[in-house]
């Protein structure tokens, strides 16, 4: 076999192919259900070969495939050319103009589903009346983005800006996405979780002028101090000679009127306005700007290697065309069929973009949002228990439930007893994603939530390997037609050309590792780093390329290998990035956040396999001792604690280290470089130091943090 041609795939995967050893789970097959049995009217794909025919034509014959697609979406303007390539620039479906908002909302209005749910809201506290929930039609939802939309145009804002989003869980937050796009302004969302130095630094980077946020948010029953957070990077950032010009927000804790009204000027000349004074209010009357397809939807910022996140550049057309494909596949999403969609993500992350509002909505499927946590309150009254994802999709009747694998490992600790108390007969299709998900985790899910045995039966579980920059799924399972197996993601999407190879674009032999790549362009790809084009290029471009051609193929960072059935196994990130409890953490924002306490002199940090998280950061310090002695301070708990404490304050609770450990110096090679693979191993406890240690410029420092355990 060359190098460069793909191993054959079975027809039909073969469990006993490989070194199969049947006691391993990953080693079993569950084949796909009739749909009739699972209570869907049909499978959008209904069978392997029906996918390997169609995902052979996709990857062949793309603009023919896509010109298809994208029929599912309204278009304003047809479209003149469906994809253009100038490696490593994707344009798509020039010529064309379209409305996101419209094409989830509006036209189904005009298509007379108005009175259809779009959305379903619970709120995390329970009151004495019962649960807050909230359900907005597709009319309602029309008319609420309409009218914010036409009060984001009176302040000021025109298409092409960028507003920044730091909110919580509410009903609010789908709106303000949906009236940026109304107006064709981007939206830069901001997870709730992230710190006022996280929000300025984003802020500045889009150079937004205006910011939607909250009053607060509820987690866990605490309060979020959101609008606290957003003063704080307002006012930094006019240190830094950014001004904001307006902040809008959302009243959800409802304590008092937080100290300004409508309109009034505060710290710096920003405005602050109400959004029940204004977005609530304004006039109905704002239709769809019509926008190119090339033109940008939205800025999520994602964590690389360098301590600066990026600004993920998304567009109109391309995007939609590829969540609203991949959200029907994966999910066999049918409008009116009694279903109701919920994924748990926050959508502050981009699983919530596409798959609780972009990818669901465009399909008329009702999305549910939960504003809160997996464990609060138990419904029962008692915190903690952890039955409240369990009790909203049996009160909700949730037909696709979409988690990620943290998620699942935090149930199992919880009890098996816990889901078993509810009717969870509504679910259909179970989904997974953010991080690999181990075959125990995968067998749990099976078991206890999808109701199946060890060899079959039950809902099917899509494990969905994808990135911010992806877009959408780029590997998974349809339900309908792909066998699935524990732990493995499976094969690509339609469109995607995938593929496991080394450095040199050789595509790997099974079950040998490589690095993951994608060898077409697609719709949801990236099309740039915000305001960085030499990271778009050396991130994404720069490592893999066609042998052949020498084009260059889209590098995910990620380590797989496939198996003899052709099955893609994910094994991990290959750069400093880590995935803690399913979120992306560059270990440099750690290391800033470190460096900037002034106890610090050098920091470096690590993820350690974690039973839950996946992974967990273990962060190696070394002190200033002037410092220490100056203040009086040593180098003990109370110190770990001041510095783990200080890194949720900096970047945001989800950085804060699990652990954090004190060195004398950081082992380095000789040009400089911290040796982390090295660090990793003594942090997972390695017994023995695997590492090639020639480099070494300092031995004893390896002794040293060997010996220091606590
Ligand atoms: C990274 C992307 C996927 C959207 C939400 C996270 C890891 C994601 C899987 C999966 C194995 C996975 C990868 C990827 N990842 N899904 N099903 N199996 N690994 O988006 O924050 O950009 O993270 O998450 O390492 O590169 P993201």
């Amino acid at each position: 076999m060359s190098a460069t041609t793909p191993p054959p795939v079975p027809a039909t995967p073969s469990a006993d192919s490989g070194s199969y050893d049947s006691t391993l789970i990953e080693n079993r097959v569950f084949p796909p259900r009739p749909a009739k049995e699972l209570g869907f009217s049909a499978w959008h794909i209904g069978s392997l070969d029906e996918y390997r025919r169609l995902h052979a034509r996709s990857v062949s014959d793309p603009d023919g495939f896509w010109r298809e697609e994208a029929k599912n979406l309204d278009w304003f303007t047809p479209f003149t050319t469906v994809c253009t390539w100038n490696p490593p620039d994707a344009r798509w479906f020039d010529g064309g103009t379209l409305n996101a908002c419209y094409n989830c909302v509006d036209r189904h209005v005009a298509a007379g589903h108005g009175n259809a749910t779009a959305l379903i809201w619970e709120g995390e506290p329970v009151g004495p009346k019962g649960h807050e929930v909230m359900r907005l039609t597709y009319g309602e939802l029309q008319n609420r983005a309409a009218r914010a939309a036409s009060a984001l145009k009176a302040m000021g804002v025109k298409k092409g800006d960028v507003v920044t989003i730091y909110m919580p869980m509410i009903p609010e937050l789908a709106v303000a996405m949906l009236a940026c796009a109304r107006i064709g302004a981007a939206h830069s969302v901001i997870f709730g979780g992230f710190a006022s130095t996280a929000i300025s630094e984003r802020v500045s980077d889009a150079d937004s002028r205006i910011i939607i946020t909250a009053d607060g948010g509820y987690r866990r029953g605490e309060v979020v101090p959101l609008l606290k957070n957003v003063d704080e990077a307002v006012a930094s950032l006019h240190e830094q000679g950014h001004a904001v010009r307006d902040v809008l927000v959302v009243r959800r804790i409802g304590a008092g009127d937080a100290g300004f009204a409508t309109g009034q000027a505060r710290a710096g000349g920003t405005r602050y306005h109400w959004w029940h004074d204004t977005a609530a209010v304004a006039s109905p009357d704002c239709p769809c700007a019509p926008v190119q397809s090339e033109d940008m939807l939205f800025l999520l910022y994602t964590s690389g290697s360098t301590g600066k996140p990026k600004g993920i550049v998304h567009t109109t057309a391309g995007y939609l065309a590829f969540t609203q494909m991949s959200a029907r596949l994966t999910f066999n999403l049918i409008p009116d069929a009694g279903q109701v969609f919920w994924c748990t993500a926050d959508i502050g992350w981009v699983t919530g973009h596409s798959y609780v509002l972009y990818g669901i909505l465009a399909n008329r499927v009702p999305t549910l949002m939960y504003e809160g946590a997996p464990n609060y309150p138990a419904i029962d009254g008692r915190p903690g228990q952890g039955e409240r994802f369990w009790d909203i999709i049996a009160r909700h009747k949730v037909t696709q439930f979409y988690t990620a694998p943290t998620a699942i490992r935090t149930f199992m600790k919880w009890g098996d007893d816990l889901p078993a108390r509810f009717d969870l007969s509504s679910l259909r299709v179970l989904g997974s994603v953010g991080e690999p998900i181990n075959p125990e985790a995968w067998m749990w899910y099976h078991t206890h939530i999808g109701g199946g045995g060890p060899t079959g039966g039950g809902r099917p579980i899509v494990d969905t390997y994808w990135q911010t920059e992806t877009g959408g799924h780029v590997v998974t399972p349809l339900p309908g037609a792909t066998p699935t197996k524990p732990g493995s993601c499976t094969l690509p999407m339609l469109g995607i050309d995938a593929a496991v190879v080394n450095e040199q674009g050789e595509v790997m032999p099974p079950n040998k590792g490589g690095l993951f790549a994608i060898r077409k362009p697609w719709p949801g790809m990236l099309r740039g780093v915000f305001g960085n084009r030499e990271r778009f290029i050396s991130n994404y471009w720069g490592r893999l390329k066609d042998p052949a051609t020498g084009t260059p193929w889209y590098f995910s960072a990620d380590g797989a290998r496939t198996d003899a059935d052709g099955y893609i196994w994910m094994m991990g990130r290959v750069d400093d990035v880590i995935k803690v409890s399913g979120h992306l953490l560059g270990t440099m924002e750690v290391e800033s956040a470190l460096v900037s306490h002034p106890a610090v002199a050098e920091a470096a940090v690590v993820g350690v396999p974690h039973a839950v998280k996946g992974n967990a950061i273990c962060a190696f310090v070394t002190l200033k001792p002037a410092w220490l002695k100056t203040n009086g301070r040593a180098a003990d708990e109370a110190l770990k604690k001041e510095l783990a404490a200080h890194v949720a304050k900096e970047v945001g609770a989800l950085a804060r280290p699990d652990t954090v450990r004190f060195a004398e110096g950081l082992p380095k090679t000789r040009s400089g470089k911290i040796m982390r693979r090295l660090l990793r191993d003594v942090a997972a406890g390695v017994e023995k130091i695997t590492q090639d240690t020639t480099t070494l410029e300092d031995f004893s420092v390896v002794a040293k943090l060997r010996g220091d355990d606590e």
